[in-house]
């Protein structure tokens, strides 16, 4: 997330209970999140009284062309229908030289099992979210290329990260960012959140 802007305004797509925004404002940042979930943006607008939050799809962003300096999006892209129209739209509301990051559930050894893993929990009856399919997409590094290039981005630049999430709580989150350098150089198939990040170039 560091390729995004300080300055401007930032769209955070998939904001969830608004974290990320609450995060980017209380740096400084001027950020809008938006979330197709009527309940998540009531809880995005309770924690942060003074950030911008709207209802609606990343797949048909309810914002006009070239008004973001930045787009983000947090652990959203898997579950997204069309993925090729979020990245489409994205790159509409993003202005010339904006850029976009997104981290979502990437392919790893880890991962590959976990459809198997859901469809036992299904035949054993485990009713718990964790276990429950919804349906997510587990990208690899050539998809994500392949869909970022179609999109019209450039600069495109991939890595792989571990299981550090802003919703963990401290001292949980501090370990977890002292403990992630370590497996994504030496265990790195548990690295399997795919981070890429891209330009809207200037034409
Ligand atoms: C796993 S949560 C991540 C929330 C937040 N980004 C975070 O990191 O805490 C996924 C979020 O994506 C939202 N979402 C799913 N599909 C979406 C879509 N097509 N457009 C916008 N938001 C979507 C869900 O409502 C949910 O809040």
């Amino acid at each position: 997330m560091s390729v995004l802007p300080n300055e401007g305004v930032l769209l955070d797509i998939g904001c969830g209970t608004g974290l990320f925004v609450e995060r980017y404002h209380k740096n400084g940042g001027n950020a809008v999140g938006l979330d197709i979930s009527t309940k998540m943006i009531e809880v995005a607008r309770t924690r942060c009284k003074s950030c911008d939050f709207t209802i609606g799809t990343g797949e048909k962003i309810p914002f006009g062309s070239n008004s973001f300096d930045g787009v983000s999006s947090l652990l959203v892209f898997s579950y997204v229908k069309s993925p090729e129209a979020m990245l489409s739209e994205a790159y509409r509301v993003l202005k010339p030289g904006g850029s976009i990051a997104i981290c979502t559930l990437g392919k790893k050894l880890l991962t590959k099992g976990i459809p198997a893993l859901y469809q036992i929990s299904e035949r054993i009856n485990v009713n718990h979210v964790v276990m429950k399919d919804f349906g997510e997409h587990y990208y690899n590094k050539k998809e994500m290329e392949g869909l970022f290039t179609n999109a019209g981005f450039s600069d495109t630049v991939i890595k792989w990260c571990s299981f550090a999430h802003i919703d963990m709580i401290d001292p949980l989150f501090f370990l977890a960012k002292k403990i992630e350098p370590f497996v994504e150089e030496r265990i790195p198939q548990l690295a399997y959140n795919i981070c890429v990040s891209g330009k809207k170039p200037h034409r």
